[in-house]
């Protein structure tokens, strides 16, 4: 697993927080019904844990997954009282059933080709309990094209600071290169580097795809009333049956 060592999953963790705290309101909302019945929450990609934290606080028994375990070292620390954190890497593990499916972040979007992605997509269809809710996130070819030629972005804390360069080598493929600062505890600085790849795909696609599963989903601009990063599109959707 490539993605999120010890020194970006914690950045992550203090620095990006922004991106969980907007979703959770439309999140919740739709996963009503799931808290009603005291369904069971899988969370795909959990991170640090800033969704989930959300989720638990709103009463969901939530199993966290993730494939860095530096995140899921996070996540055990931020949301002790979640029903399990575990490891998990999409697209070929085999998924707990579960009432919902929740995935912020567009983790699909880590997966390594398009081919994986749609297995990912699947697979989040088959892990739903007839009835079961699916939401997540995910990059559209609409992602890379509203970036092109995207500046170095840089973002700097006390005790961190994250370098960001951007590059598209195939319409399909964003590309971040990250240089991450920490300080250590003498004051000195350590680095790390990052280079996260993400697929991008055509998002329409995605109903006929999970239709295949038995899934009715709609793809959307926001979960709720949040304004997402352009590009950034969430699928929403209810397994047949109940
Ligand atoms: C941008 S972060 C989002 C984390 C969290 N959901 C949030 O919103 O804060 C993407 C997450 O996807 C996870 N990820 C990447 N590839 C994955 C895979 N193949 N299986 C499971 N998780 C993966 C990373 O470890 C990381 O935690």
């Amino acid at each position: 697993m490539p993605y999120y060592r010890e020194d970006l999953a914690r950045a992550h963790h203090l620095g990006f927080g922004a991106h969980a705290d907007m979703c959770a309101p439309g999140i919740l909302k739709f996963l009503e019904p799931v808290l009603a019945e005291k369904g069971l929450v899988l969370e795909v990609g959990c991170g640090s844990g800033l969704l989930t934290r959300h989720l638990v606080d709103a009463g969901h028994r939530v199993i966290a997954t993730d494939a860095s375990p530096a995140m899921l070292e996070l996540a055990r620390g931020y949301v002790p009282d979640a029903e399990a954190i575990e490891q998990l890497e999409m697209p070929d593990a085999r998924l707990p059933k579960a009432d919902a499916v929740v995935s912020i972040g567009h983790v699909l979007s880590y997966l390594p080709d398009e081919a994986a992605v749609w297995r990912g997509v699947a697979a989040v269809a088959q892990a739903l309990r007839p009835g079961g809710l699916v939401a997540f996130d995910i990059c559209d070819l609409e992602w890379g094209r509203a970036r092109q030629g995207a500046p170095v972005q840089a973002r700097v804390s006390e005790d961190w600071a994250l370098i960001t360069r951007f590059s598209m080598p195939v319409p399909a493929q964003f590309v971040r290169e990250m240089t991450i600062f920490t300080r250590n505890d003498d004051g000195s600085w350590r680095r790390d580097d990052e280079r996260h790849e993400n697929v991008l795909i055509d998002t329409s696609a995605i109903p006929e795809a999970l239709a295949k599963n038995g899934v009715d989903a709609v793809v959307g601009g926001s979960f709720g009333d949040e304004v997402l990063p352009e590009g950034l599109l969430t699928v929403m959707g209810q397994r047949s049956g109940s």
